[in-house]
């Protein structure tokens, strides 16, 4: 993480440890909601997970969250087969799911891009990052373009401010960024993993 006042150049990239930052999930208010896309996964990767829980008090978060490392995402065949093998019922599931930030219900990208809209990157204004990468990718925030390529996402504070208006793709930090340089970084991705 960059300290607070080190110089940085516009579109900065850093190397960030994603799994070190708690980030929150934020909806937009224009962000689409519409749950439970079809699903094709392998089910059989669950059965360890399902053999490590089954039976354990409190497993209901394990359980999901081992799913959701699995596939990136809950699919609904996912949901099903671990109530139909610890009992646990779909609503309890489901609830839980929509509840926490943390989980999706949604197939994502292959790069998650994050979108910084803490206080620090909005006054910085971070829609204009938002706006941009939404006219660069054709989706809407919440969204994943049709190639599975990306998935949009606002969030809240990425835990480096001094960057500001921040996003993140993958585990790489861009910071100090304008509209057409977060275009153009996700333009350059998009080539790259073409070639
Ligand atoms: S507000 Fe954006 S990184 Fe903190």
């Amino acid at each position: 993480m960059e300290k607070k006042g080190s110089p940085l150049s516009p579109g900065k990239k850093t190397k960030t440890n994603i799994k070190s930052i708690y980030t929150m999930r934020i909806v937009r208010k224009d962000a689409k909601t519409d749950l439970w896309m079809k699903d094709e996964v392998d089910l059989t990767l669950m059965d360890p997970l399902i053999q490590k829980y089954n039976g354990k008090k409190g497993n209901l978060i394990p359980l999901l969250q081992g799913t959701q490392d699995l596939y990136g995402w809950l699919p609904r065949r996912a949901f099903e087969k671990i109530s139909r093998e610890t009992g646990l019922e779909l609503s309890e599931m489901f609830g839980v799911a929509t509840f926490y930030a943390q989980f999706r219900l949604k197939p994502v990208g292959k790069h998650i891009i994050k979108v910084c809209h803490g206080t620090a990157c909005h006054v910085q204004n971070a829609k204009e990052i938002s706006e941009a990468l939404e006219e660069a990718l054709k989706i809407k925030d919440g969204e994943t373009t049709e190639d599975r390529l990306f998935t949009l996402e606002s969030v809240a504070c990425l835990g480096c401010c001094s960057l500001a208006p921040v996003m993140m793709i993958s585990d790489q930090t861009y910071g100090k960024l304008t509209g057409n340089e977060s275009a153009r970084i996700v333009k350059n991705i998009r080539l790259a993993d073409n070639n």
